[in-house]
């Protein structure tokens, strides 16, 4: 055996290797040189023991040498092949999986909005309980018992009566207002109240939140719905203030050319009170109800004589359905996804 027979092994096995495709192949190629039994090298080094001294020294080395160097580059290819089977399924050309991202409701979308333009006026935002007595969300707000106007708002009354905390009447003789009649607020002006018993003027506010009506549902009406009330108060704040106020806070909402218009209206809380209207698509859309605070308000909580604010109190759902066109209340509350995700 020649030392040139060992190098020409080396050779073909590199020419060999580099044909191969496929871990099958490969595989064959192993067995072919380093197979226990008739594998190329492995029968050159097996036969090792029968060379003269001198042809041991020239040929061992190299042979042995020649093993390494074919285990390391089988092991090499076999990675290469195992790396490929994973890519294997990997068609880049394929379509993308669509990763489902969440929607916000279209109720917060416009609640988010609406907090937005009024922080951009200095105005705070405060929320309220839902849960309301009687005193905060009629009589402190000039509503006593009796009062028609009570029939504007439809009541869900609650079964149980107060036994303190938050709903005392504030100065009753028992610091925990017993026996206040409980109700669902249905509207967020109860804050103004409860915000103006804890403050002093100058004060500017907005209060989101939700409130309920014991009404029939239909495309129009909901039991409950949400509500921002608005609120500022402070040295000679008039009429020109609410009516600037309310037309920068239209004009961001829907547009700089915005037309509004202001009817008078009629709420016990305000006087004067007004309605407010946007024109929409050819209609005047009445979208807000508001005026300067009353004055008997401003006595309920102790506010000096000669105190001036004013007051607003809008409907989300309302405003909702005209910014963003749809056309049953009830789809806001329905649960269904297709509703939610076109927001
Ligand atoms: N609270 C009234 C309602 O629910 C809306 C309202 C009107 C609020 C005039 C106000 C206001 O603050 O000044 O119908």
């Amino acid at each position: 055996m020649k030392l040139e027979e060992v190098l020409a092994l080396g050779e073909n096995f590199k020419r060999e290797l580099s044909a191969i495709t496929n871990a099958k192949a490969l595989e064959e190629l192993r067995v072919k040189y380093l197979g226990r039994k008739g594998g190329k090298l492995t029968e050159i080094l097996s036969s090792l023991k029968n060379l003269s001294v001198e042809e041991k020294r020239k040929i061992g080395p190299a042979a042995n040498a020649l093993r390494g160097k074919i285990e390391a580059a089988l092991e090499n290819k076999a990675a290469e092949f195992e790396g490929a089977a994973v890519m294997g399924d990997l068609d880049v050309t394929m379509p993308g999986k669509k990763i489902e991202t969440g929607h916000l409701h279209p109720l917060t979308l416009l609640e988010n909005r609406i907090r937005e333009i009024f922080l951009g006026m200095n105005f705070s935002v405060v929320e309220g309980p839902e849960v309301e007595s009687e005193y905060y969300n009629f009589d402190a707000l000039n509503i006593p018992a009796g009062h028609p106007a009570r029939d504007m708002w439809d009541t869900f009354w609650l079964k149980h009566s107060a036994k303190g905390g938050m709903f005392a009447r504030p100065n009753s003789q028992s610091e925990f207002g017993l026996g206040q009649k409980l109700l669902l607020r249905t509207h967020t002006s109860p804050m103004q109240i409860r915000y103006m018993k804890k403050h002093q003027p100058p004060l500017q506010i907005i209060v989101p939140g939700r409130v309920f009506r014991f009404e029939a549902t239909d495309a129009s009406h909901e039991i409950n719905f949400h509500q921002v009330e608005g609120l500022m108060v402070g040295k000679n704040i008039s009429l020109a203030n609410l009516k600037f106020v309310i037309e920068h806070f239209f004009r961001q909402l829907f547009g700089a050319k915005t037309k509004i218009r202001f009817r008078p209206s009629y709420f016990p809380f305000t006087e004067p009170s007004l309605e407010v209207d946007i024109e929409w698509k050819g209609d005047w859309l009445e979208v807000m109800g508001a005026g300067m605070v009353h004055p008997s308000v401003f006595e309920n909580v102790k506010y000096p004589k000669g105190t001036q604010g004013f007051a607003f109190g809008l409907g989300l759902e309302r405003l909702a359905m005209i910014k963003y066109k749809i056309d049953d209340v009830r789809l806001f509350y329905s649960g269904d996804l297709r509703f939610i995700k076109q927001f």
